[in-house]
């Protein structure tokens, strides 16, 4: 059942904005984060929820997408993500070194997974301006925005694809506007035969 979630967990990049979410729902998200493992088990994650029309536009203004395909200006007018959480690192617990920021890619992908069982989707979101995600989230400057994960209903597709060895992993729209994902195979990434 995992292989299956993990496979059928694409990032998201178009979201059916009528599937509002509810804030015990992405509470219930954070106390899967909560309850992730953590670097000297110092857990310095904080998380700011989003799922108001007036939060979430301060938040989306912020978030670039879909790098590889800047002409398609994703997500499309009428189809962006219902509710946000910010990941941020705490820094007077710890400061931020790049040991917490496994800490953050841990938690998002216990969210982002916990989301695909719920039926929705996600994007994890790193292109934003961490000063101007302070101000729009109002947090102080103590807390450090490390990731964003952006969420909804999907009501588009994606598709995994296979790349040849030393092959493109550029992620592509086919004819159709489905979001092709390209993946290494696993006797590429296994380094011992
Ligand atoms: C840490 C991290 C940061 C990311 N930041 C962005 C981002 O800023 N914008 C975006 O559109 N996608 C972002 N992504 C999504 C990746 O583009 C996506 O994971 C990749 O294309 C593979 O697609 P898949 O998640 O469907 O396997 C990010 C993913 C990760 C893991």
């Amino acid at each position: 059942m995992l292989y299956e979630l993990v496979k059928s967990a694409r990032s998201c990049r178009g979201f059916d904005e009528n599937v509002k979410l509810s804030r015990e729902q992405l509470e219930a998200l954070v106390e899967l984060a909560r309850l992730s493992p953590s670097s000297v088990n110092l857990q310095p994650l904080k998380y700011y929820i989003s799922c108001t029309a007036e939060s979430n536009e301060k938040i989306f203004v912020l978030t670039h997408w879909a790098g590889m395909l800047k002409e398609k200006k994703l997500p499309y007018e009428g189809h962006r993500p219902t509710a946000y959480i910010v990941i941020f690192h705490d820094t007077s617990i710890t400061p931020a070194t790049p040991a917490f920021l496994k800490d953050a890619g841990i938690v998002a992908e216990v969210m982002y997974l916990g989301a695909a069982e719920m039926g929705l989707a996600g994007c994890m979101i790193g292109s934003f301006d961490t000063a101007l995600m302070q101000q729009a989230t109002g947090t102080e400057a103590s807390l450090l925005p490390v990731l964003v994960l952006a969420l909804g209903r999907a009501d588009e597709t994606a598709r995994l694809t296979d790349i040849p060895q030393g092959g493109s992993t550029a992620y592509y729209r086919d004819e159709n506007d489905v979001h092709c994902v390209p993946k290494r195979s696993l006797e590429e990434i296994i380094l011992n035969k």
